[in-house]
């Protein structure tokens, strides 16, 4: 059955935004994206019915409990792994810095980590920042060609000392999926662990962290449709070895250890509203409700894949066809498996911060600058020049909505 775009869209209440009596075209959601309805109803039940700290002896503490174990649940439905692998927190660079301080502690000087010249910095300046205690730092090269991981590298960079891989599952500068599978391999050849930055990633595909035998795997609720937080899940062996920085009393369960002091109870509440929101994604393409959340979850995911797919088909080639615009990432169709919908371009002429100003005025939202993906800016000459800008789709996005970008971005050209 095709995707059902506009019911997806009826969910989401920002998308009425008028710019200019014009519909806004949302194309942002590499920095965040829209929430649905459920998911801000989710906060407010919170804050009215359950609204109180952890485990106490009366109602509202016990259905804090409840609303929390519920959201470590739906987070491990959407990645496929263990309640107790679930660790939630402000965001993903906070949690990533707690997280590789205390791998750090695990590690000896001369250990090395393994970092890619694609990540955003989050996956970056925590293991830089290990570098005081004597750990080397190895960076894999991008293909400047189509800002692909240079695979080469990344085997001559992974040695018999390497005890951690730190890599993007996509970039979230210019959309880049990378070889995850690959990556793993060559880092269990060498015992290595394997720290993977979805951030950019799980609006976009299913994510299965069993299958792939990931270590680690990092996510912002607020780039999936639910409000701004980070999560991460880790390996139960290594949540359970590894020491958290962490208050007294700090013997609580696996995951729960490696969050400090008070959870954000209506952000974990709305988190799962969002996986449920997802979820019906699932049971509405498939046309019947599957058994399990988990297999709603990975039928949605799958089909918003396709369909976001079909954008990139629709985009690209008529991006490409727009006198002086120069584009960054894959361009070949063939590979657009490879790559999510999020696309980097500069005009001549105009500055990307111009550019962004010009789509702005007609109501179409876009990113312009580094995106903290600072290294790849950087290894592409732009840092200086005001970066790219950016354009992002997700599954609420239409054909009709790139039609006003192509027609914009044709009148600057
Ligand atoms: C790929 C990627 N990794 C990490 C981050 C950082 O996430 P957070 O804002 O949750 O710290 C972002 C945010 O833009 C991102 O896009």
């Amino acid at each position: 059955m095709s995707f059902d775009a506009s019911w997806a869209r009826s969910q989401f209440p920002a998308l009425s935004e008028q710019v200019n009596n014009q519909p806004a075209v949302f194309f942002d959601g590499p920095g965040g994206t829209q929430v649905p309805e459920r998911v801000i109803t989710a906060i407010s039940d919170y804050l009215r019915h359950s609204n109180a700290n952890t485990h106490g002896a009366f109602l509202t503490s016990n259905r804090t409990d409840a609303i929390i174990e519920d959201s470590r649940q739906a987070m491990a439905d959407l990645l496929g792994c263990g309640a107790d692998e679930i660790m939630f927190g402000p965001n993903m660079t906070s949690l990533t810095f707690g997280l590789s301080r205390a791998i750090g502690q695990s590690l000896s000087a001369g250990d090395e980590i393994v970092i890619t010249r694609l990540d955003h910095d989050a996956n970056v300046a925590p293991w830089l920042a290990l570098r005081e205690l004597g750990i080397v730092v190895n960076e894999v090269d991008v293909d400047v060609e189509d800002c692909t991981l240079d695979m080469e590298d990344f085997a001559r960079k992974i040695t018999s000392k390497t005890k951690l891989v730190a890599v993007g599952f996509a970039s979230n500068a210019v959309g880049t999926i990378n070889d995850i599978p690959a990556v793993v391999k060559m880092a269990k050849a060498v015992g290595a662990m394997v720290f993977v930055d979805a951030v950019h990633y799980a609006p976009h595909a299913p994510i299965d962290v069993k299958a792939l035998d990931i270590d680690f795997l990092a996510c912002s609720p607020y780039k999936f449709f639910a409000p701004h937080s980070g999560t991460i899940y880790g390996k139960r062996e290594h949540l359970d070895r590894l020491k958290p920085y962490k208050v007294r009393p700090a013997g609580e369960d696996t995951a729960g250890r490696w969050e400090t002091g008070t959870k954000n109870h209506e952000i974990m509440a709305a988190i799962t509203a969002a996986v449920d929101y997802l979820a019906e994604v699932g049971n509405r393409d498939a046309g019947t409700p599957f058994a399990t959340r988990r297999e709603a979850l990975t039928h949605a995911m799958t089909a918003i894949q396709a369909y976001e797919r079909s954008l990139s088909d629709y985009m690209i080639p008529r991006l490409l066809a727009i006198p002086g615009l120069s584009f960054y990432g894959i361009t070949d169709s063939a590979r657009f498996g490879s790559r999510t919908p999020t696309v980097a371009i500069r005009m001549a002429k105009h500055t990307p911060r111009e550019v962004a100003e010009a789509l702005a005025a007609k109501g179409i939202f876009v990113w312009d600058g580094n995106y903290y993906a600072v290294n790849l800016t950087e290894r592409l000459g732009l840092e200086e020049l005001g970066g790219m800008v950016r354009i992002g789709l997700v599954h609420y996005n239409t054909t009709a909505e790139v039609d006003r970008l192509i027609d914009a971005l044709t009148a600057l050209a």
